[in-house]
C-alpha cells in the first residue's frame, strides 16, 4: 500500500482515465500529443537525494544515500525495474495513467467528501426569494448544456501551455459519469460514451431526488424558462424534509459504502434511482438555508459546506458525492460545486465554470412559447430495516468529519499577480514561496510539499508532483520558478519513483528496501499540499489536507487580489487553518516590502 495511513493522492491538477474510457478520441489532436518519457533513472535518483537533504537528518540521508547506491548498482534492481517500466512506455499510450487512476483514487479507502473531492466557492448571490434561486439554477444548468453543446460536437478550443497543446481528454470525463463504489476498488463509468447518450439531470431538494430531462424531444436543450417551470415542480412536489437522507451514504468510507451499496440495490426500485443518478449528465443540489454566519467567516463557511455539506442536519444528505460534477445553489445565496476528483484535475473544472459564468452573464431570456412539460419523476427508495442503519451510521461519520475539518478562506486584497508578474516573477511560484515562508515561521522547519504540476502536454497526461521545498526555497534564492519546469516535462520524480514501485510489486518477490526506507515515507508524507487553480472568475477551490497533520491550500492568484482556502484537521492539535492564514498573509506582506526594496537597490 502505498499510502502512509492517510491517502497517497495528490490533489489538484490531476485527471484518471477509467477503465471504459475510449482513448481514441479520432481527433487529430489527440493522436499528435507527445508521450509521456520514463525519465531517466539515476537523474530521479539524483534530485531524490537532493530533495530529501532540507527535510531529514544526515544520518538518515547516509543512510538513504547507500540504499540509492545499492539500488543502482549496474545491472541490478533499478535497472531491471526501469527496463520494465520502459516497455510498459512503449506498449500503451501512456504507461502511469491507469495506475494512477487506480492508486491515488480507486484503491483509496477514504471518503470522498473531504479527503478526495475539491470544492469550489463562486461569488454569493442574493436571491430575493425562491424564484430568484431557481430563476439562478435554472441558468446555471442551461450555462452546463450550453458547454455541453461544446463536447458533443468536439468544438472545445484546444488549451496550450508554452506554446504547447495539451491533452484534452479530460474534459470527455466529466459529465454523465460517476464513480462507482466497490467493497476494494471502486470503478468509474462514463455515459456520454455510451450507445445512448443520457438526456437528464438531477435534482436534489430537501433530500429527494428527481430525474430532469433537459432536452425537448426534438433534441434541442430546455430553454432557462422551461428548465425554471421544472425547477418549481419539483420544489413543490419535495417540501417536506422528514425523509431519509439517502445521498448521505456515499459520504462514508468506501468499503463501507461498498457494502451499503451492494445491499442498497438489492432492491429493484432502489437499484433503478441509483442508475438515474449514475447515468444523469450531473447533479444540481438545490440546499437549504444555513445558519447566520459573520461576514468574515462566510466564505469559509461555503468552503466547508461545498466540501461535506455541512453535516446531516443541513445538506449532507442533499448530495451523492459519486457523481462527477454537483452544483450547489442554497436558498441563501450560496453557490458553488463539488466535484469527484476521479475523473479530472482542476483546470478542466475551473474552465467549465467560467463558461458557465459567462454565459449566465450574457445570456438574455427569450420569451418563447411553452409547451407543458410533464412532471419531473421523484426517485423512489425503499428503506430497508438495514439501509437505515447504514444511513444512521453514514450520519454519524459524516458529523464526526463535519467537526474535525478546520477551513479558512483568505481574501487577500493588498495585491495580486499584477505584483510579482511587474517583478517578472511567476506569481505561482511567488505563492509558493510565501507558503513556504509561512509554514517555516510557524513550525521552525520546513516540509514535503506537494503542487500539483499538469502532464497534459503528453497523450492522456494527468500530473505529477512539483516539490516546493528544496534546499534554494530553504535559502530563498532568486530561482523562484525553477522547480516548475522539470514537473510539467515529464522530469519530475514522484511518478516515476511510484512506477518503479508498482513496477517492483508486479515483479519482485520482495520490495526494495529503498521504500521502505523512513525518508522515503517522510518525503511522501505531504505536510503542505497546494495547488494553483487560476479562474477568470472571482472563486476559490478548496480541498482537505493529505495527511491527518499538515495543510491543503487552494489558491487563485486574480490580478489584484488573491483568493486562497486551507485546510486542516481539528483532531490535529498542531495545525490550525486561520493562523496558518494569517502566517501566509504576514508572508505575501513581506515578500512585498522585499520586493520593493530589490527594486530601490536596482535603480
Ligand atoms: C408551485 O407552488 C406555488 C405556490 O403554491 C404556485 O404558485 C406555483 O404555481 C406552483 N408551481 C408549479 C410549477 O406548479
Ligand atoms: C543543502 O543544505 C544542506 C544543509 O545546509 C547542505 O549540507 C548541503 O550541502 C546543501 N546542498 C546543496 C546542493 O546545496
Ligand atoms: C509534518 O510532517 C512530519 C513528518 O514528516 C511530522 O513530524 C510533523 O509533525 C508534521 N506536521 C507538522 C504540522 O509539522
Amino acid at each position: 500500500n502505498i499510502s502512509f495511513g492517510f491517502r497517497s493522492r495528490p490533489c489538484c491538477l490531476v485527471k484518471p482515465v477509467s477503465v471504459t474510457i475510449v482513448p481514441e478520441r479520432s481527433s487529430h489532436h489527440q493522436d499528435n500529443l507527445p508521450k509521456l518519457p520514463v525519465p531517466p533513472l539515476r537523474q530521479t535518483f539524483e534530485r531524490y537525494l537532493l530533495m530529501l537533504e532540507p527535510l531529514v537528518s544526515e544520518e538518515e540521508l547516509d543512510h538513504t544515500r547507500k540504499l540509492v547506491k545499492e539500488f543502482l548498482t549496474p545491472g541490478g534492481v533499478g535497472d531491471r525495474l526501469q527496463r520494465s517500466l520502459e516497455r510498459r512506455a512503449s506498449n500503451k499510450e501512456n504507461w502511469l495513467t491507469e495506475w494512477w487512476m487506480q492508486s491515488a483514487y480507486l484503491d483509496s479507502r477514504m471518503p470522498v467528501a473531504v479527503y478526495s473531492s475539491p470544492g469550489v466557492v463562486l461569488p454569493r448571490m442574493t436571491f430575493q426569494d425562491r424564484q430568484g434561486q431557481m430563476r439562478f439554477a435554472a441558468k446555471l444548468i442551461a450555462g452546463v448544456l450550453d458547454f455541453k453543446q461544446m463536447i458533443d460536437s468536439e468544438t472545445l478550443p484546444i488549451e496550450y501551455l508554452g506554446g504547447k497543446p495539451l491533452c484534452m481528454d479530460q474534459y470527455y470525463q466529466i459529465l454523465s459519469s460517476c464513480r462507482i463504489p466497490g467493497p476494494k476498488r471502486d470503478t468509474v463509468v462514463n455515459h456520454a460514451i455510451g450507445k445512448v447518450a443520457p438526456t437528464h439531470i438531477t435534482v436534489v431538494h430537501n433530500l429527494q431526488f428527481f430525474v430532469l430531462n433537459v432536452y425537448n424531444s426534438d433534441g434541442s436543450p430546455l430553454t432557462v424558462d422551461q428548465i425554471y417551470m421544472q425547477l418549481e415542480k419539483i420544489w413543490n412536489s419535495s417540501l417536506q424534509s422528514n425523509k431519509e437522507p439517502i445521498g448521505i451514504l456515499t459520504s462514508q468510507h468506501r468499503n463501507t459504502w461498498g457494502k451499503a451499496y451492494n445491499n442498497l440495490i438489492k432492491d429493484k426500485t432502489n437499484k433503478e434511482s441509483v442508475r438515474a443518478i449514475q447515468k444523469s449528465i450531473f447533479l444540481v443540489c438545490l440546499d437549504a438555508p444555513m445558519p447566520q454566519i459573520s461576514e468574515q467567516r462566510y466564505q469559509s463557511r461555503v468552503a466547508a459546506q461545498m466540501l461535506h455539506g455541512g453535516g446531516s442536519r443541513w445538506n449532507s444528505g442533499n448530495r451523492w458525492f459519486d457523481k462527477t460534477l454537483q452544483f450547489i445553489v442554497g436558498e441563501d445565496g450560496t453557490c458553488g460545486l463539488v466535484y469527484e476528483h476521479a475523473p479530472a484535475e482542476g483546470p478542466p473544472i475551473v474552465f467549465l465554470v467560467d463558461h458557465v459564468v459567462e454565459y449566465m452573464q450574457r445570456m438574455e431570456v427569450v420569451r418563447a412559447p411553452m409547451i407543458p412539460l410533464p412532471m419531473p419523476p421523484k426517485l423512489r427508495f425503499n428503506i430497508t430495516p438495514e439501509v437505515k442503519k447504514d444511513i444512521e451510521s453514514a450520519k454519524q461519520d459524516m458529523n464526526i468529519m463535519v467537526h474535525d475539518l478546520d477551513v479558512n478562506v483568505v481574501l487577500f486584497s493588498d495585491y495580486g499577480r499584477n505584483v510579482p508578474k511587474a517583478h517578472d516573477l511567476s506569481p505561482d511560484a511567488f505563492i509558493q514561496m510565501a507558503l513556504q515562508l509561512a509554514y517555516f515561521r510557524m513550525y521552525k522547519m520546513c516540509c514535503s510539499t506537494y503542487e500539483t504540476a499538469s502532464l497534459r502536454m503528453f497523450a492522456l497526461g494527468r500530473t505529477d508532483t512539483i516539490r516546493s521545498c528544496s534546499n534554494e526555497s530553504l535559502k530563498f534564492v532568486q530561482a523562484m520558478d525553477d522547480p516548475v519546469k522539470p514537473a510539467i516535462h515529464g522530469q519530475a520524480i514522484d511518478r516515476h519513483l511510484l512506477g518503479l514501485k508498482l513496477q517492483a510489486i508486479e515483479e519482485l518477490a520482495s520490495m526494495p528496501e529503498i521504500f521502505m526506507d523512513t525518508a522515503y515515507a517522510v518525503a511522501e508524507h505531504f505536510n503542505l499540499s497546494t495547488s494553483q487553480a487560476g479562474a477568470k472568475t472571482d472563486c476559490v477551490m478548496c480541498f482537505g489536507p493529505m495527511v491527518p497533520d499538515g495543510y491543503g491550500v487552494c489558491y487563485n492568484p486574480m490580478a489584484d487580489h488573491i483568493n486562497i482556502a486551507i485546510t486542516a484537521l481539528n483532531s490535529c492539535e498542531e495545525t490550525h487553518a486561520a493562523n496558518f492564514g494569517r502566517a501566509v498573509k504576514k508572508a505575501l506582506r513581506d515578500m512585498r516590502s522585499l520586493l520593493g526594496e530589490t527594486a530601490m537597490a536596482k535603480q
